[in-house]
């Protein structure tokens, strides 16, 4: 039997490089190998009440950028998390074995807390109890996160052992984190510092529907020094950063060719920079188009979520079924 591997994918919207190379290019491959559940985390989002109508095109472009990449829908379960209510349901019974006192002491929750003018609801406390309920409900044995979420991992861990152990039933196994494939991406973002990503700043990273103008116009204004002084020195982080990007996207004698450059000092960085909006743009063309084609076939769309949150739902009811009749809500 495959494992079971399941992500989940906060809906927060467009897609960037990172996004894509980081971890949709990894679930592309996982899932031909193992039984994948990848899913859209709407009701996560709902912690910071976002606009109705913003929410709703978001789950759509997701889906339709996912899609657009490469995820299968005949070779995974990609869905929507509102569209299987049993996810609540385990949440629900999950939060009664849920220690206020673990929740407080989460990391994502303490710096949540300590913005200042935050209000602080219920939701955002039990939001490892939701993410414990989504990874559980399919009885997933192996997670793809960040570091980042591997505290909300071991919460998961902790949950499931006190629910089988509390129950006497070994209902759910106990989820570990997935490293696939080599080592990790990180792709940096345009503004000379880390990673790229959707919290920097719009300028800081290249996200794959926006058009050729915007992301062109962005690579042009990326920092970059006054150029290299001495023959075959080191580049400065901000350099560096667009190389990496380049490898990413461009050929390996495209990068060459400017490396040479940069060691002769004599590289200028508006034609690496030109160069390397032509091939980003080359490269999520064909994804944008596709993107757009789906979006534009609401009925399409309609279906893949349909179909995705069916399958999934099977796989959730039998989970529910054992958990029902473990807690005694079987009559
Ligand atoms: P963002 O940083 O834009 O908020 P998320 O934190 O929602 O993105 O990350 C979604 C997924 O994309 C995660 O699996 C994360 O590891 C991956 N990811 C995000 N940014 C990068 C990046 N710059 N390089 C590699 N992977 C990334
Ligand atoms: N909390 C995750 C994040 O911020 C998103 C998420 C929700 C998730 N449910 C999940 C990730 C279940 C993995 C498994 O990125």
């Amino acid at each position: 039997m495959k494992e079971t591997v399941l992500s989940g994918m906060r809906s927060t919207g467009k897609l960037h490089l990172g996004n894509y190379f980081g971890a949709a290019l990894n679930f592309i491959k996982m899932q031909q190998e193992f039984n994948c559940f990848f899913f859209i985390a709407d009701y996560h989002s709902l912690t910071t009440h976002p606009n109705p109508r913003a929410l709703k095109a978001n789950i759509k472009e997701m889906l339709a950028t996912y899609l657009a990449v490469g995820l299968n829908p005949d070779l995974c379960t990609l869905y929507v998390q509102s569209d299987v209510p049993e996810i609540p349901e385990l949440y629900l019974l999950l939060n009664m074995i849920a220690y206020k006192g673990e929740l407080e002491k989460t990391a994502s929750f303490k710096d949540k807390v300590r913005k200042p003018g935050q209000t602080v609801n219920a939701g955002l406390l039990t939001y490892p109890v939701l993410m414990a309920a989504d990874i559980l409900i399919h009885r997933a044995n192996k997670v793809p996160v960040g570091k980042d979420q591997e505290q909300h991992l071991e919460m998961t861990r902790n949950i499931a052992s006190r629910f089988n152990r509390l129950y006497q039933k070994e209902v759910f196994p106990e989820p570990t984190a997935f490293n696939f494939g080599e080592a990790l991406v990180k792709v940096p973002g345009l503004d000379g510092g880390g990673k790229m990503g959707k919290s920097e700043g719009e300028a800081n990273a290249i996200f794959i529907l926006d058009d050729e103008k915007v992301n062109t116009k962005k690579i042009m204004r990326a920092k970059t020094d006054s150029g290299p002084t001495e023959v075959n020195s080191a580049k400065p982080v901000e350099i560096e950063n667009l190389f990496q990007i380049l490898s990413l996207v461009s050929d390996a004698n495209i990068v060459e060719k400017f490396d040479t450059a940069y060691k002769n000092c004599d590289i200028r960085y508006g034609d690496l920079k030109k160069q390397l909006a032509a091939d980003v743009e080359a490269f999520v063309y064909p994804i944008r188009q596709k993107a757009n084609d789906i979006l534009n076939d609401e009925t399409y769309l309609k279906e893949i979520m349909a179909k995705g949150a069916e399958k999934a739902r099977i796989s959730a009811r039998e989970t529910i079924k054992l958990v029902r009749a473990a807690v005694g809500i079987d009559y």
